[in-house]
């Protein structure tokens, strides 16, 4: 299957994909963990990336699409894929439909998941990812049981600089502005799904891939 995971920022869209993408046996592509990756191992396109990550704003398009362009070619994603944080605006969606059009394929899935802007400051102030592993945790919602360490690997636990909370509200601007026009482009194409994304993470999931069954029935 080829899915794309759409939501504002800490709707959950990360924690959900690895749950999803395991049960459907697809890799999970995310853009922002691709950027962040590329920041972290200090390459020029993390050198590019990292101004407008730290703001909050999108990257330029030309190059998140290259970007993706490649990682959609590998051997991996050639049975399907989990789009995490891709696209973002309808010129990216354009351009990925164009490119699976003419790579003889198409999307066959668009899961919104759907929760309010107090939920999301709430759920990304108290994020917290391992250095090591790239486990997220959450201090409140989902706490290691040493503060600074991450449980599976006692790696030590940072909190994304895009995480402040001016830096949220911008995101989330950005999103509205940019991102929500996606949710009236796939409804028109009729592959939409809206998912309530509150509650415990197990029950989320659970709903995401009952209205999945229901859609691919
Ligand atoms: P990206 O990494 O995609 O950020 P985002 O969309 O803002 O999403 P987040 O990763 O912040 O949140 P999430 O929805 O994955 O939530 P999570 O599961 O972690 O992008 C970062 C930046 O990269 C962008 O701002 C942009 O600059 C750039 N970029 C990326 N893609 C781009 C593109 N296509 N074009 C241009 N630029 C691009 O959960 C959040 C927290 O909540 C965690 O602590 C978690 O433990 C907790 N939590 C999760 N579920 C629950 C629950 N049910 N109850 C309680 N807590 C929960």
């Amino acid at each position: 299957m080829r899915v794309v995971l759409v939501g504002p920022p800490g709707a959950g869209k990360g924690t959900q994909a690895q749950f999803i993408a395991s049960h459907l046996a697809i890799p999970t592509i995310s853009t922002g963990e691709i950027f962040r990756f590329n920041v972290s191992t200090g390459t020029e396109l993390g050198r590019v990336a990292k101004a407008y990550m730290d703001r909050g704003d999108l990257v330029p398009d030309e190059v998140t699409i290259a970007m993706v362009a490649g990682r959609l070619q590998e051997d991996d994603a050639q049975a399907g894929f989990l789009l995490d944080g891709f696209p973002r605006n309808v010129p990216q969606a354009e351009t990925l439909k164009k490119m699976l059009a003419d790579w003889g394929t198409k999307l066959d899935l668009v899961l919104e998941l759907v929760v309010d802007d107090d939920e999301v400051v709430r759920r990304l102030s108290g994020r917290r990812t391992c250095r090591r592993c790239g486990r997220v945790w959450h201090v409140l919602f989902d706490p290691p049981s040493r503060s600074e360490h991450c449980d599976d690997c006692g790696g030590e636990l940072f909190q994304r600089d895009d995480d402040r909370e001016e830096t949220i509200r911008h995101r989330l601007e950005v999103y509205q502005q940019q991102t929500q026009p996606l949710i009236t482009f796939y409804a028109d194409e009729g592959i939409l799904l809206g998912v309530d994304a509150t509650g415990p993470v197990e029950e989320i999931t659970d709903r995401a891939l009952s209205a999945l069954r229901r859609f691919i029935r």
